[in-house]
């Protein structure tokens, strides 16, 4: 779209947060309610989008690499993928606190990778925190990020860069030990100076319990209502992805469904001439100019 023929559409308004970006602080002090509400955003206009609808966390989550690379796993999102979309994200939703994912190893080489990383997605991307996926293993990044003054998020449970080792995308934690040792995970994010918690496909006995033992807040994905807050892909809550359905997704839309329809209907009306109409879409030509034109056409 050019700018002479841009047309500006307004957002539906139906945003409910108020218009202020959430600090760290903020989000801390959301420990105590009301809960937090996260989706992912690899790009600027869902990033618009879900601003204009008052999300109180936007995450930049390498997921980019199956929701919109069309990749079959998270691993091969490089630093590069995770930069551009982050500053896509961040021109669309200037005012809405936005975390990056460190990519699969931009952060398992060594403690000074993980900070350099960070550092790239904070000062060259925008974003306002970054997220890294592991517990107790992961402890010194996560200390040693949050020491160079850059804000942090932990991942337990499903941790999907090791789905490979998990035995695929399956829910964590269903017997006592495992559910062990992601509460011992969730022990480390925190003494590893983490400001908020994600926890991903945990029953939900589980994603209470670490709520209610950790002082951060928790952000759930498929694991229940006593997270602290919830996050979803996107593609998944807007029912754009229709090839995998995980069970903790629920669909407040079916986009996908809607966009088949509008690019067969456009593909149908090119191919007849119903589109585009000469006076609603088209642009007129004062009548002796045409004339003039035809003219020197030789017509
Ligand atoms: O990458 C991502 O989208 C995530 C969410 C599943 C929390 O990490």
């Amino acid at each position: 779209m050019t700018p002479a023929t841009e047309q500006r559409v307004p957002g539906s308004g139906v945003g409910s947060r108020p218009g202020r970006k959430l600090s760290v602080p903020d989000i801390a002090a959301r420990k105590r309610g009301p809960k937090l509400a996260m989706v992912t955003a690899y790009d600027y206009p869902t990033a618009r989008r879900a601003e204009a609808a008052g999300l109180d966390l936007l995450l930049v989550g390498d997921s980019l690499g199956m929701a919109v690379l069309g990749y079959e796993s998270t691993v091969p999102v490089t630093m590069e993928d995770v930069l551009h979309h982050t500053r896509a994200v961040v021109r669309g939703a200037p005012g809405t606190h936005v975390v990056a994912d460190l990519p699969f190893m931009s952060y398992q080489v060594s403690v000074a990778q993980a900070v350099e990383n960070a550092g790239r997605l904070v000062k060259e991307g925008g974003a306002d925190a970054v997220k890294l996926e592991g517990g107790r293993i992961v402890q010194d990044r996560l200390r040693a990020i949050a020491a160079a003054g850059i804000p942090v998020m932990g991942h337990v449970g499903l941790t999907p860069q090791s789905a490979g080792s998990l035995g695929g995308f399956r829910v964590q934690g269903r017997d006592a030990v495992s559910a062990r040792a992601i509460l011992a995970d969730a022990a480390a994010v925190v003494a590893g100076g983490a400001y908020a918690l994600v926890v991903e496909a945990v029953p939900a006995e589980l994603g209470t319990l670490i709520t209610a033992r950790v002082p951060i807040p928790t952000i759930g994905i498929g694991a229940g209502p006593g997270c602290d807050g919830q996050v979803l892909v996107s593609n998944d809550l807007l029912g754009l992805e229709d090839r995998i359905a995980p069970k903790f997704v629920k669909r407040y839309a079916e986009v996908g469904v809607a966009m088949e329809t509008a690019f067969a209907a456009y593909a149908a009306d090119v191919r007849s001439g119903a589109f585009p109409d000469a006076a609603e879409h088209g642009y007129a030509m004062k009548p002796e100019i045409a004339a003039a034109l035809h003219k020197a056409a030789g017509e």
